[in-house]
This record gives C-alpha cells, sequence and structure tokens, in this order.
C-alpha cells in the first residue's frame, strides 16, 4: 500500500455498501480529493451514482479524469460541503443513500510545496484549500492582533504556548512580513522552551494546523456539515467520516451521537415515539488504522473513523 491508497479504504467500503447496492443508490463524497475512496465504490457498485465534492478546484479537475470510466454516474461539484443541502436541492436529489467524509489536507495538498500545508518544505505562507479564497495563512499571521492570534492557535492547534508564539509572529512582522512557511517553522521552535521541543514530533505541526483550520474556515464548515449530511441521509442511508484531530473527531463524534439519542424531554415516562433515535451507531468508539496500514501510509496515524445508520425518518 502507498500514499495513494486512500485512508481505511477497505472499512470505508464495507461500512457504505450495505447502504449502497440497490440501484439508483447515491453516494455523496463530500471530500472528494484524488477519488480514491469514491473510485474503490464506484468500481464495486454499477448501479450507485456519486456526488463528489471538494473546495479544490485542482481536485475536482484531477477527479474528473481519474473518474473517467464512470463519467455517466458522477457529479462533481466544486464547494465547501456545507453547501450541501443547496447541492442536492439543485440537482434534485431529495435524500442520498451515503455521506463520506475524510477530513483534512489531501497527500496532493501536503505534497506540492507551492501550497504552503507543509512545515517540512519551504514555500509562501498559503494553506488555502480553495486557491480562490481571499485568506491565507500570511494574512492570518501579518495582520490578526496578538490575542486574536494567540486564540487562533490555542483554539485550532491545541498549542500550549500559544502566546509566546503569538507574540514571537508580531515581534517578527514589525521588521518584515512573515512570507515563508520556513521562517514560521523558526519561529515556533524559537518560541516554545527547550524541553517541549523535543518531545511530539515538529513543534510547528500544531501551529501549521490551527492557520490551516482559521484559514479554510474548517471547523464551522464542519460544524455545519454534519448535522446537514445526516438530515440528508435516507432510512438504511448511512454515514461514514475520517477525522484526523481531535478538534475534527469531536464534531463528528458529537453530530452522530446527537443524531442517535433520544430525544425524548427529560420527565416524560415513557419514551415519545416522536423522539426515537434517528441513527444507530456503527463503530464502538473510534476505529483506528492497524499499525501494517500505519507503516505503509504515515498519514493514516491519527485516523479516527466513526459511522452511523439512519434507522428512521425524521419525526
Ligand atoms: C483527505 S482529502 C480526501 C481524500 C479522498 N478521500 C481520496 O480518496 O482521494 C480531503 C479533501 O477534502 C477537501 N476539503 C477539505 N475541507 C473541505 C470543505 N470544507 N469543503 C469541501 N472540501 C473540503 C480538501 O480540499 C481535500 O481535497
Amino acid at each position: 500500500m502507498d500514499a495513494h491508497v486512500p485512508v481505511l479504504r477497505d472499512r470505508v467500503v464495507e461500512l457504505l455498501r450495505p447502504a449502497l447496492e440497490a440501484p439508483g443508490a447515491v453516494l455523496v463524497d463530500a471530500t472528494l480529493g484524488r477519488a480514491g475512496h469514491a473510485r474503490a465504490i464506484l468500481s464495486l457498485l454499477p448501479g450507485l451514482s456519486l456526488i463528489g465534492i471538494d473546495t479544490d478546484a485542482t481536485a475536482i479537475a484531477e477527479s474528473r479524469d481519474l473518474l473517467i470510466a464512470f463519467a455517466g454516474r458522477i457529479t462533481l461539484v466544486q464547494a465547501v460541503y456545507d453547501e450541501l443541502p443547496q447541492i442536492l436541492a439543485s440537482l434534485g436529489v431529495p435524500a442520498v443513500q451515503g455521506v463520506l467524509f475524510d477530513l483534512g489536507v489531501s497527500s496532493p495538498q501536503l505534497d506540492n510545496p507551492e501550497r504552503g500545508f507543509s512545515y517540512a518544505q519551504d514555500a509562501p505562507l498559503d494553506m488555502r484549500m480553495n486557491q480562490a479564497g481571499s485568506l491565507t495563512a500570511a494574512d492570518v499571521l501579518n495582520t490578526y492582533p496578538a490575542d486574536r492570534l494567540a486564540r487562533v492557535l490555542r483554539d485550532y492547534g491545541e498549542e500550549r504556548f500559544a502566546r509566546r508564539i503569538a507574540d514571537a509572529v508580531v515581534r517578527e512582522r514589525q521588521r518584515s512580513p512573515l512570507a515563508s512557511t520556513q521562517r514560521l517553522t523558526e519561529i515556533v521552535r524559537e518560541s516554545i522552551p527547550a524541553p517541549a521541543r523535543r518531545t511530539g514530533g515538529n513543534p510547528a505541526k500544531r501551529t501549521f494546523q490551527a492557520l490551516r483550520i482559521e484559514v479554510n474556515g474548517e471547523l464551522d464548515a464542519l460544524h455545519r456539515a454534519l448535522p446537514a449530511a445526516l438530515d440528508a441521509i435516507a432510512v438504511g442511508g448511512r454515514i461514514v467520516a475520517l477525522a484526523y484531530h481531535s478538534l475534527e473527531d469531536r464534531a463528528v463524534k458529537r453530530a452522530l451521537a446527537a443524531g442517535a439519542a433520544d430525544t425524548t424531554p427529560p420527565g416524560l415516562p415513557v419514551p415519545l415515539e416522536s423522539s426515537r433515535p434517528r441513527f444507530r451507531l456503527l463503530t464502538r468508539g473510534a476505529e483506528r488504522a492497524t499499525e501494517q496500514e500505519v507503516a505503509a501510509n504515515p498519514r493514516a496515524a491519527p485516523v479516527r473513523l466513526r459511522a452511523a445508520e439512519r434507522v428512521r425518518p425524521a419525526a
């Protein structure tokens, strides 16, 4: 297996497949990327149609080529995934049988130094998933007041030394604007105490994660998209979500738990029929990649997979 085999591919297919076997089934891949998961599922199920969404125009263009064999049953849309309700309405699709979220950054985005997502390579501080977006990581670093910058690093990077890093960024930009990922990596390294530099991998990792989330409004979009996706799933349909850091996973866990909760008001002697759970969880806690998969594809190391099946219509 190499980095081009999508994370937990076989498990994703196994979980979605029972919901997608009927002719006419529709799967939304909300994070199409290079269509690795999508291709695996489309090639197994000849009656399946796919709606593929990605905010990155390059991902959509390349996936169109990669999925050429399935051209008659795919619709690809460049959009943020929280636009799902409008996309389905415009396509005249009232409900779908599956939704997949494989969250975060794709390997091609990380590996292309020009995109500025990787602290491992020097590049301009960009980090936009949608290259037409107006906010870059350089804008965040060079314009946010120190307090706001520290909050971004703390909230989205869970960075303990957020304030020190933010202050160092502000000092640096008073001399000259920050422009490169390498300089940012150095500033982070210099800002944190020496013992902390020796643990937990590259100390810039959390800062890069935080900036990426801010630049792309990732968590806000996810918090809107998950309930919208659950609402769009038909009875018997399934959702599978792969998260790569704790903030994403928390959002997924909460959304699925809310879907699987009985909403009978407290104090009533018996559960109300209309308040019974709409979903049942298909995973116990979060599933992780095996050691073999992580050895072959280190990007699978942090993954947490959760899934649920719709068991009831809306009340
Ligand atoms: C981990 S990759 C998906 C890889 C894909 N499953 C595959 O097999 O190739 C995540 C993709 O989601 C896209 N993405 C991230 N946030 C998004 C959002 N809010 N709306 C739409 N697409 C998003 C990224 O541009 C990226 O291409």
